[in-house]
């Protein structure tokens, strides 16, 4: 089937950016499957405001006028924990040494706003692809509790389900970021897709896959990927035994997109899903994997609905994509 024939992903984004945020970005804008209708952005790896300035400046970047809507700045109930900059940089891009002046300005609507007027606007046609905290989407929930009927799937960057976690032994940091927002969306009965650690710790970059890129497009928004991607590379490189010499890193949001435009990639488990909100395990994600279990306690009830997560992926195929994708013609 060529890419003229298969239908489109019309996707409103909501992002963190964030270097694997930043990767997943360009992969969406590069991809003839994904139609990006709108970016919302949400603190997480950087302040909010930090968020916005850079989903402006890398779709200025790339030529692209995507609307971008500023979302929550803090969790829905627990403090607002310190963005990591020894992560992502202090400016979430790896500490670039100089931008240009962005001339983009931000929709003035809340990104909540913005995903519920979209989905009204369309029912039944929108993708969420969340990558960040899912603070966003808890409060369009909050706006439209009809949303899991009016968006067509839900594809999120977070969570693990048999994967250590990567805050705490069972918490991945975007679920962990706002643990009572995630229960609240995880159970809504959206259409949903978790893309977590299960999967994202499985697929492993390496730099040069982004230099042969750069270097390919000659062009300031692939050199800002490369830049990002080499401080994004520092931190693994000095975080984990095995990637002491290998000069790469994890593309985890990217991870979502490929999910969304290649599922046959993936292997998946379906069950019913919480978020632990307090206590040690706080941001831990457990799913039912026994349906004949009937569990007494309260919180899994037979209501509750089930959930889709990817737990394993072709990664010779997974990479590939991101290469091939990337080398498209789309700057
Ligand atoms: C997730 O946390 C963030 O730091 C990344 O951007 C990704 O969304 C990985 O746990
Ligand atoms: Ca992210």
């Amino acid at each position: 089937m060529s890419d003229t024939q298969v239908p489109l992903h019309r996707v409103i984004y909501d992002t963190d950016p964030g270097v694997d945020d930043a990767m997943a970005l360009y992969y969406a804008l590069a991809h003839p499957r994904i139609e990006l209708l709108g970016i919302t952005t949400c603190y997480g790896n950087v302040t909010v405001q930090q968020a916005t300035a850079n989903a402006l400046y890398l779709t200025q970047l790339a030529g692209r006028a995507v609307p971008v809507a500023q979302g929550a700045d803090r969790p829905l109930v627990k403090h607002a924990e310190a963005p990591p900059d020894f992560i992502h940089g202090a400016d979430g891009l790896g500490n670039l040494p100089s931008r240009v002046p962005t001339t983009r300005q931000a929709d003035p609507r809340s990104a909540a706003q913005f995903i519920v007027d979209m989905a009204r606007a369309q029912p039944g046609q929108i993708t969420l692809v969340p990558v960040g905290p899912l603070t966003n989407i808890a409060l369009a929930l909050q706006l439209e509790p009809q949303l899991p009927q009016l968006i067509k799937q839900v594809v999120i960057m977070g969570g693990s389900i048999a994967e250590q976690g990567n805050v705490s032994p069972v918490a991945e940091a975007n679920i962990w970021n706002d643990p009572h927002a995630a229960d609240a969306v995880l159970t809504a009965g959206f259409d949903l897709t978790m893309v977590g650690l299960d999967v994202t710790y499985k697929v492993l970059l390496p730099v040069s896959l982004f230099a042969a890129i750069a270097d390919h497009h000659q062009h300031a928004a692939t050199d800002t990927l490369l830049h990002a991607v080499k401080f994004y590379s520092a931190f693994y490189a000095g975080r984990f035994a095995h990637m002491k010499d290998f000069d790469g890193c994890y593309g985890h949001d990217v991870m979502a997109f490929i999910c969304l435009t290649h599922p046959e990639l993936f292997d998946y488990e379906s069950g019913p899903t919480r978020v632990a909100t307090e206590g040690f395990a706080q941001g831990q994600t457990l799913m039912k994997r026994q349906a004949f279990m009937d569990y007494p306690m309260s919180g899994w009830e037979a209501d509750i609905p089930p959930l889709r997560a990817a737990m394993g992926v072709d990664l010779a195929a997974a990479k590939s994509l991101v290469q091939a994708t990337l080398l498209r013609a789309w700057l």
